[in-house]
């Protein structure tokens, strides 16, 4: 993380005030003083201003291979919470970046961290979401070329943006979207006369779902799957 964001993260100052002690050399990573608000602080690096170490309010950045029967939800409705599955902290502070469906598995991303979570879900940064899908009936080759066009669905104003579409088998996809439109997915598939079947999510971005976690384990993201979105 920036160093001056670092500062305003883990102190009272602004970001000016922060830019304003960094550049009078009162920052110092280790015994080195640092006078570059571009440094780029690392959690396990140990920062002091004016000699007094401060550490920073850990962000939290998770990622989960989502089972089904649970929902992307902070709290227990008719199904039981994601967040049953997760042992940490101050789970209130969480949230899920980017909501599957309870019947849908795979990768989920969860954060108390506001702006990546944006980043994650914003329309406007186009981040990639690539799912496994199994459908009910054949894919098409117009199918197929009506979602690399990018389809219509039911009330929306404009049509999907091309999506990617790999063949497996004749009954199984991969599709790569850059939306995150309610029920994307099984409504994209309905419209051009298809029905889904299963559906799980493999990679968010850069961060692919981890082979290693079974259905309802998780882990902490690595420095580099978090800086991946950006
Ligand atoms: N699209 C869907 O239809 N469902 C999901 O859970 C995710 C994407």
């Amino acid at each position: 993380m920036r160093l001056d964001k670092y500062l305003c993260e883990s102190t009272p100052l602004t970001r000016s005030q922060a830019k304003k002690v960094i550049s009078q050399g009162r920052v110092k990573s280790g015994d080195q003083v640092v006078r570059s608000c571009a440094y780029k602080a690392t959690a396990d690096e140990s920062i002091y201003l004016d000699d007094n170490l401060i550490s920073v309010r850990g962000l939290r950045y998770i990622m989960i291979n989502k089972p089904k029967d649970f929902i992307c939800s902070n709290v227990d409705e008719q199904l039981p919470s994601l967040f049953n599955l997760i042992d940490a902290q101050k789970k209130e502070q969480l949230f899920i970046a980017g909501r599957l469906d309870a019947d849908t598995t795979g990768l989920a991303l969860i954060t108390d961290d506001g702006q990546w979570s944006h980043k994650v879900t914003s329309p406007r940064n186009k981040c990639k979401k690539r799912y496994r899908v199994e459908l009910n009936s054949a894919i098409t080759e117009e199918a197929i070329e009506q979602l690399k066009v990018g389809v219509q669905l039911n009330s929306e104003p404009q049509p999907c943006l091309p999506a990617t579409v790999e063949v497996i088998t004749e009954t199984e996809v991969i599709l790569t979207i850059s939306e995150g439109k309610y029920h994307q997915v099984k409504r994209m598939f309905a419209a051009v006369g298809n029905l889904v079947i299963e559906l799980h999510r493999e990679q968010i971005g850069d961060i692919i779902l981890d082979a290693n976690l079974e259905l309802g384990e998780w882990r902490y993201l690595t420095e580099s799957e978090v800086q991946s979105i950006g």
